[in-house]
């Protein structure tokens, strides 16, 4: 029984080969192979274990008449048990190979089997479609870890950064650490904060990036810097979100955004060659903020399929719909999107749409089922002639077609219909998932409206420069200035973002005026960064890539969390571990702190 069973000693045995080594030109050899058992079957005195370790799987044969006494020990074997074996390898008997494993022409017959460890039964099997919750999994994460699914993102994981730090490494980059302990910089997200015990009622911030420590190291003479670094952001989580998440990071002097986009597009084609084997034609294709949200929807668009948006403002402002001609008055838009040949969409599926656009803050969703001799809709009356002429012409509408129509302020209807758009992509089949769709996003506005706080918050980061030509408005049309800032999209992933950063003080002190900020705030919070760009700052710029979602689409994976050896959940705990967790009394005393409960 397992529980007598004694377990024995690697003593002098050491692995010659991984699992998926062998191959039928090795059939003969001696082998010492060690790993999991993923599998026991006894066939009529014959017992066949699936071994496996990192790299793959092995068939191990146990023959009473080989060797009895080994026989009979791999009777205690069960799944996940710890073992070593030295055998032969033998090319399978006619019939008997396996297509599916790399190494089904052969298998190792047993002379020795040491038991090096047994496992209780593990919570859930070993395999690819595992069919088990995530809380399982992730609580479970070690184990969850051992399929291959997972080693192989893991190990497509190391290749990219491997390929990172070789391509930078020979491009003159610097991999220069910067702290964890550090105080707040501004990313649009909330701070992860560290009390200090050495200073009662202060606090450090983890750093949601290392955005003015790489400003200082090009102020420093380092030129070009780069790290694979942690950062860390209080966020709402999603599929593509972690509160900790890995940054490529990078900074470069005396260089604008092309120098920048051109060695990005050499590093990401040499990620995917190293990993997938695949070329990525380079240059890039690029798009404007504008009209990635006009064609869009999204300034990070899926180009892998057309089904374009489609501005009809214009011919609808006077519409006797008023919810439209409204919406254009009060300085909104009506966006459209012809979803060809769905004219056979049921009220349901159309009624799921609608609710689907109000995720996104949208109001409803018209449609107009386009017919040989009508249009079947709750709106069409409204319609003059001559409006649905433009209609026409403008949406190519023909028979068998579905239109939908949000009218809103801009920022809603493109973001409504820009995820429609990305649904429909998907429930109509358009994306071909082997593609690989990237496309850089240029000239962002440097600066949005925030509704609640009443003033202008910086898009990217307060850091960014505008465009020279743009910088006249800063005073009359903030909202019209266009930023040097690019972001790097994938497959209708942002995988990337960074600017052209202000190099002069007089311009960072400006862009703090333009955001609201007295002088005695942003004195406070980042004199550090205004003495410093006083002190012989060179122009620079650079980017950050998302390192976890460009793992995920290499792997064609749909969550980072699949991609991370020990992620956090929605709620942004570790089941593993149970982190975060309550601490004690004398360590919150030590730190001046008093929990208040609800
Ligand atoms: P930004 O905030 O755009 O830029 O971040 C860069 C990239 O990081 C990824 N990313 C995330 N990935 C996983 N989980 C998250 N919570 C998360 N948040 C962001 C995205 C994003 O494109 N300092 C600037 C860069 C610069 O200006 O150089 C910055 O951090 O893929
Ligand atoms: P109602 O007049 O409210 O019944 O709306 C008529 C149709 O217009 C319904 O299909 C609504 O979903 C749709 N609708 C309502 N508000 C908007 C809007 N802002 N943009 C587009 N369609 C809308």
């Amino acid at each position: 029984m397992p529980d007598m069973m004694e377990i024995d000693a690697l003593g002098n045995l050491r692995r010659t080969h991984y699992c998926n080594a062998l191959r039928a030109s090795d059939a003969g050899k001696e082998v010492v192979l060690m790993g999991w058992v993923q599998r026991r079957r006894d066939h009529g005195g014959v017992i066949f274990i699936d071994l496996r370790d990192r790299e793959g799987i092995t068939q191990v044969v146990f023959n009473p008449d080989v060797d009895t006494a080994v026989h009979q020990k791999a009777h205690v074997l069960r799944s996940e048990f710890v073992i070593a074996v030295r055998g032969r390898v033998d090319r399978r008997p006619e019939g008997m190979t396996n297509s599916v494993l790399e190494t089904g022409e052969i298998e190792v017959l047993v002379f020795e089997l040491r038991i090096l460890n047994r496992s209780s039964a593990p919570p859930f099997l070993i395999e690819d479609d595992v069919d088990v919750s995530e809380m399982i999994r992730l609580k479970y994460r070690h184990i969850d870890l051992r399929r291959s699914r997972l080693q192989k993102n893991i190990l497509a994981r190391h290749k990219a950064s491997a390929a990172v730090r070789d391509f930078l490494n020979r491009n003159g980059f610097i991999d220069i650490e910067t702290p964890f302990l550090t105080r707040s910089t501004p990313e649009g997200a909330r701070d992860y904060i560290v009390p200090s015990r050495m200073n009662p009622g202060q606090f450090y911030a983890l750093p949601q990036s290392p955005q003015l420590f790489k400003q200082l190291l090009m102020i420093s003479g380092f030129d070009r810097y780069y790290q694979i670094v942690r950062c860390f952001r209080d966020e709402d989580l999603r599929a593509d979100r972690q509160p900790e998440f890995t940054q490529i990071d990078m900074e470069m002097s005396f260089i604008g955004e092309d120098d920048i986009i051109k060695i990005s597009e050499k590093m990401v084609s040499e990620i995917f060659h190293a990993v997938l084997g695949k070329v990525v034609p380079t240059p890039l294709p690029r798009i404007t903020y504008a009209e990635a949200l006009d064609r869009f929807g999204l300034d990070r668009p899926d180009t892998r399929f057309a089904l374009e948006l489609c501005n009809v403002s214009d011919i609808l402002s006077k519409s006797n719909f008023n919810l439209f001609s409204n919406a254009v008055k009060q300085g909104g838009i009506v966006k459209a999107l012809n979803a060809k040949r769905c004219g056979g969409f049921s009220r349901k599926e159309i009624d799921d749409l609608t609710e689907f656009v109000k995720i996104y803050r949208a109001k409803g969703l018209a449609w107009i089922k386009i017919k040989e001799n009508e249009w079947q809709s709750p709106i069409a009356k409204y319609f003059s002639e001559e409006e649905k002429a433009l209609l026409i012409r403008r949406l190519d509408l023909a028979p068998g077609d579905l239109v939908f129509f949000v009218a809103d302020q801009s920022a809603v209807a493109n973001e409504s219909m820009g995820n429609l758009r990305n649904l429909l992509g998907k429930k109509l089949g358009l994306i071909d998932e082997s593609q690989l769709h990237f496309v850089w996003v240029t000239h962002f506005p440097l600066l949005e409206y925030d509704e609640t706080e009443k003033r202008f918050k910086a898009l990217h980061h307060p850091f960014t420069a505008p465009l020279e030509e743009d910088i006249v408005l800063l005073d009359t049309d903030p909202l019209s200035v266009r930023s040097r800032a690019y972001d790097l999209v994938l497959n209708g992933y942002e995988i990337g973002g960074g600017s052209i950063r202000n190099h002069q003080r007089k311009f960072q002190e400006k862009l703090f005026h333009v955001l609201g900020l007295p002088p005695e705030d942003y004195e406070e919070k980042f004199g550090f960064l205004l003495s410093a760009l006083d002190s012989g700052a060179p122009p620079h710029g650079g980017i950050a890539f998302g390192f976890d979602r460009l793992v995920m689409l290499l792997c064609k994976e749909t969550s980072i969390r699949d991609v991370i050896a020990f992620p956090k959940t929605q709620k942004a705990s570790c089941l593993l571990t149970n982190a975060p967790s309550d601490v004690g009394k004398k360590q919150l005393e030590e730190l001046f702190l008093k929990i208040k409960r609800r």
